[in-house]
Parts: C-alpha cells; sequence; structure tokens
C-alpha cells in the first residue's frame, strides 16, 4: 500500500508538451504527448516501442538507464526536440517506494528483471545519471508514475470518475483514490491520494496459504523469486501457462492425457506459453487451435486431448478472471465504505496483455464482479494509448496544481 504522490486525476484543462517513458514487463516506449486546449480532443501522440530483451532485464543498472537514455535521445532526435526541455512521465512498472513524487525506490525487481545496483536506489537519480553519463541533453522536471496510476491517469481523461486503474499483463497490481486522513504514513487530513497496492504480493505473508493449489505452489518453486509476488503468480500472464503445464502434467500421470505420456515439452518449464491460453480458448477455432499447438510441441493427441486442453485452459482462465475480480471487488468495497455510500457507481482503467488479449478474460472478469460487490456498479474502460500517455498526463496534473 504505497502513497503515489498523486492527489487528482485530469480535469481536462490540462494543456502543454511533454515527454513520456514508459518501462513496462515487454517494452520500452518513447511517448511525446501534446495537451491542448480544445475540449474533446485527444491528446496528439508520437510513439517508439521497443521489446526490452534478456539481456537487458539481467543486466546491470547502469546498462538498463543507458538503454532507455539512449532510446530517448533517438527519439529526441527524430522529433527535431534536442535542446528543448520538456517535462517528463515515467511510467515504470515495478514497486517503489515514493518519497515524492520526483523521487522514488526501487524495493524490488517483479517479474523477470533482475538488473543489479537497482534495488533500494531511486530510479529518478539513476535516470538523470544516465543523462548526464550522455551529456547532450538536459531533464526537465519528473513525474514518476506505477504503470496501474499511469493507467489510471490516462482513462481518467475520458471518464472523470475513474478512480482505480489496475493491470493483468505480464504481472498484475492496482491502484485507487484513497482518503488523505486514512493514509497512515503520510500527514495531512485533506483530499485524496493516490495508494499503488502492488496487490502481485498480497499472499507473501502466508495469508493465501488457503486457497493455493499444489499447481500454485508448483510455480512458485519454478521461479527465482520463490515466496514473492504470490498473488501475481496466481493470476498473471507470466505464470499462466506454466499452471497449465503442470494441470497437464498431472492428468498424464493420472493417464488421463496423451495415454499417459509425458513427452519432453510437457516437462520443460515455459514450454507452454500464455498466449497459447488465448490460442485455445478462441470461441471459433479454438479446438484447431489446441490441436496445431498439441502438434508443435510434438505431443501424441488425440481428439479428446485437445477438447481437454481446452477445457484445462478455460478453467485455469476463469480461475485467474475470478481471483483478479475478488481483488478489485475489495477495493470498490473499501472505497463505497470509506465514503460511507449504500452504493458506489465508479470506473476503473484497465490495461495489460491478459486483458486485452485474451478473447473472454474481459467476460469472466465482468461477469463474476458484480456477484462480489453487489452494491457497486463499476464501469470497465480500457486503456487504448498505454501507461506512457497516463505518465504524461500525471506529470501535467501536477503542473496545473503547481500553478
Ligand atoms: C501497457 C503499459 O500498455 O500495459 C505498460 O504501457 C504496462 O507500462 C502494461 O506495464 C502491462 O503490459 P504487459 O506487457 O505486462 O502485458
Ligand atoms: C508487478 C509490479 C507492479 C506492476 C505490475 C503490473 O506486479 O510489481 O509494480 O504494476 O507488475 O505491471
Amino acid at each position: 500500500m504505497l502513497p503515489t504522490f498523486i492527489r487528482e486525476t485530469t480535469d481536462r484543462t490540462e494543456k502543454g508538451d511533454f515527454l513520456a517513458l514508459d518501462l513496462g514487463g515487454t517494452n520500452l516506449r518513447v511517448f511525446r504527448v501534446r495537451l491542448t486546449e480544445e475540449e474533446q480532443k485527444k491528446p496528439k501522440l508520437d510513439i517508439e516501442q521497443w521489446p526490452i530483451s534478456k539481456k537487458i532485464k539481467e543486466g546491470t543498472g547502469e546498462q538498463l538507464f543507458d538503454h532507455i537514455v539512449d532510446r530517448l535521445i533517438e527519439f529526441l532526435d527524430s522529433q527535431n526536440l534536442k535542446g528543448q526541455t520538456l517535462p517528463l512521465g515515467f511510467s515504470f512498472s515495478f514497486p517503489c517506494e515514493q518519497k515524492q513524487i520526483d523521487q522514488s525506490i526501487l524495493l524490488c525487481w517483479s517479474k523477470d528483471f533482475n538488473c543489479s545496483g537497482v534495488e533500494g536506489e531511486d530510479v529518478v537519480k539513476l535516470l538523470k545519471e544516465a543523462i548526464h553519463r550522455r551529456g547532450s541533453y538536459d531533464i526537465g522536471s519528473v513525474a514518476m508514475v506505477n504503470d496501474t496510476v499511469s493507467t489510471m491517469m490516462s482513462c481518467g481523461y475520458w471518464d472523470r470518475s475513474c478512480e482505480i486503474g489496475m493491470i493483468i499483463g505480464t504481472g498484475t497490481n492496482a491502484c485507487y483514490m484513497e482518503k488523505m486522513k486514512n493514509v497512515e504514513y503520510m500527514d495531512g487530513e485533506d483530499g485524496l491520494m493516490c495508494i499503488n497496492t502492488e496487490w502481485g504480493g498480497f499472499g507473501d505473508d502466508g495469508s493465501l496459504e488457503d486457497i493455493l493449489t499444489e499447481f500454485d505452489k508448483g510455480v512458485d518453486n519454478t521461479f527465482e523469486n520463490r515466496g514473492e509476488h504470490i498473488f501475481e503468480k496466481m493470476i498473471s500472464g507470466m505464470y499462466l501457462g506454466e499452471i497449465v503445464r503442470l494441470v497437464l502434467i498431472k492428468l498424464t500421470e493420472e493417464k488421463l492425457l496423451f495415454k499417459g505420456e509425458a513427452f519432453a515439452a510437457l516437462l520443460t518449464p515455459g514450454k507452454f506459453e500464455t498466449r497459447f491460453i488465448s490460442e485455445i480458448e478462441e470461441p471459433d477455432s479454438g479446438l484447431e487451435n489446441a490441436q496445431q499447438i498439441l502438434a508443435k510441441l510434438n505431443l501424441k493427441w488425440d481428439l479428446v486431448d485437445a477438447r481437454v486442453v481446452r477445457l484445462v485452459c478455460d478453467t485455469i482462465s476463469s480461475h485467474s478472471a475470478c481471483l483478479f475480480a475478488a481483488a478489485l471487488a475489495t477495493i470498490a468495497n473499501r472505497i463505497r465504505l470509506n465514503r460511507e455510500l449504500d452504493y458506489l457507481k465508479t470506473a476503473v482503467g484497465v490495461d495489460g496483455t491478459v486483458y486485452k488479449s485474451h478473447p473472454t478474460f474481459r467476460n469472466k472478469l465482468q461477469k463474476a464482479v458484480p456477484t462480489l460487490a453487489p452494491k457497486c456498479d463499476i464501469k470497465f474502460l480500457e486503456s487504448d494509448e498505454s501507461s506512457g500517455v497516463g505518465a504524461a498526463m500525471a506529470m501535467a496534473v501536477l503542473q496545473r496544481l503547481a500553478q
């Protein structure tokens, strides 16, 4: 439950020219975002994007930040922006303790990042040091935000009732607007403060023990950060394929699949990719996709096997959607009770590859939420411009408030 120093979402009067960086689970993106005064106008965007290699994810912090700054400088060159000092929003998808909006200490890496020398350090300082190493650009003021916060900010531009931001992609997390008087670590009673829940780490103290399956425990054992980000490992994109693989092994051992023969692909961690789940659950072509995937994995399958694999994928993605719904329902109920409301009408901004690419995840989620939060009417807003825009908006709101 980390305070983010974001006290308001946009009121659409913000204007100006901003830069944004977005370091997510998969890609690095650089943005130029222009907000104009004209009401109802879409922000003007220029974007460039690069996948983040395994080498960068596992290298040194210096290499990571040099890489980010090199891409930023390339972008500035292509936009003829060199020499201008624009304010910058930085969406950083990892757990940070914010000391200020421009001072953000990385608590620990999550997902599959493990760059040395960054944990415990101020990420904004590391970014500025890398900029100075390059020597050719001077950075303006910086607003550092989590990807859930930037998702909430970008969806909030279109719907002012948006006060929750959620990600279900490589990892999972949510933020929401809390009453300042409930934020224990901060002075001040008035207004609101956005809280980054880092709910991916829920369960790290053993509190989910009762609902962990043998497959969840198996997945936890497969990854280096054992015992960490337990809730994330139960539901997010980086782990769902692995959960399915472990269920398939169990069914094979019980001679319910592949005539009891566990082939190499099934026994190799990571071989059953999460994107297969989406392909196998496609309503029209799913069964055919399942057959092609099983053939590509060199498994000896028949039609019943393909149907069972489809059923397993559906079970695991439904389990993920229901747990995600339970976590959202908890936040919505908390907002409702804090505001002493009988009924809460609110909106939530959502992003991430699982939500966007899985054919039925959003339906499963939206079906489960009303059962779990019957006193909340939650509208789902999809962020289509990615977190960079929201990071720029966070910077724009801060500038408006400062004026
Ligand atoms: C993207 C954001 O749209 O969603 C990222 O721009 C964020 O910053 C992400 O982390 C979640 O994506 P993924 O790659 O984990 O599915
Ligand atoms: C991980 C990160 C968190 C981020 C989430 C979604 O859980 O710790 O900060 O918001 O992934 O990308």
